[in-house]
C-alpha cells in the first residue's frame, strides 16, 4: 500500500462520513505490517459531546477484528484548507494500539495542496500507556 493509497482509501471513508453537526467530514486509514488496511470516518450524535473521531472508529473497528499491533502509519483526511492533525484524545486512543505492537507509527496529516508527515511520537511525547502501568 503506498502513501497516495492510504490517503485515497482515508478520503474514501471521510465519504461515508456522518457529521451533520459540524459538517466537517473526516477520514482515517490505518496501515498495518501485514499490508492490511482498517479505515474510519467521524460519526456524530445528536448529543453532540458522544461524537466519535476518524481515527478513533478506525481503531476501534481494528481492535474489534482482533488487531493488537503493527501499526505503521496512518492517514488523516479533512475538508479544512490546512492538513488536518489528530485530535488529543485520537493522538492517546492511536498510542494504544502502535504501543501494544511497539511501533512508533507515521501519521500523515493530509491537506488539499501539501501532506504533513509526523511521527505519533512528537505528536504524543512522554505518551502514557499499556506499559505505564507496569
Ligand atoms: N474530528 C475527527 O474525526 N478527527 C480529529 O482528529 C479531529 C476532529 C471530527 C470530530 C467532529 O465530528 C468534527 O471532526 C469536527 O470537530
Amino acid at each position: 500500500m503506498t502513501e497516495d493509497d492510504l490517503i485515497a482509501a482515508a478520503r474514501e471513508a471521510a465519504e461515508r462520513s456522518y457529521a451533520p453537526y459540524s459538517n466537517f467530514a473526516v477520514g482515517a486509514a490505518l496501515a498495518f505490517a501485514d499490508g492490511s488496511v482498517v479505515t474510519g470516518t467521524n460519526i456524530e450524535n445528536a448529543s453532540y459531546g458522544l461524537s466519535l473521531c476518524a481515527e478513533t472508529v478506525a481503531v476501534s473497528k481494528a481492535m474489534a477484528n482482533g488487531v493488537r499491533g503493527g501499526l505503521v502509519r496512518v492517514a488523516v483526511t479533512g475538508p479544512g484548507v490546512e492538513p488536518i492533525t489528530p485530535c488529543g484524545r485520537c493522538r492517546q486512543v492511536l498510542n494504544e494500539l502502535a504501543q501494544l505492537g511497539g511501533t512508533d507509527p507515521e501519521i500523515l496529516c493530509v491537506g488539499p495542496e501539501q501532506t504533513h508527515r509526523v511521527k505519533l511520537s512528537e505528536l504524543l511525547p512522554r505518551a502514557f500507556g499499556p506499559a505505564s502501568l507496569g
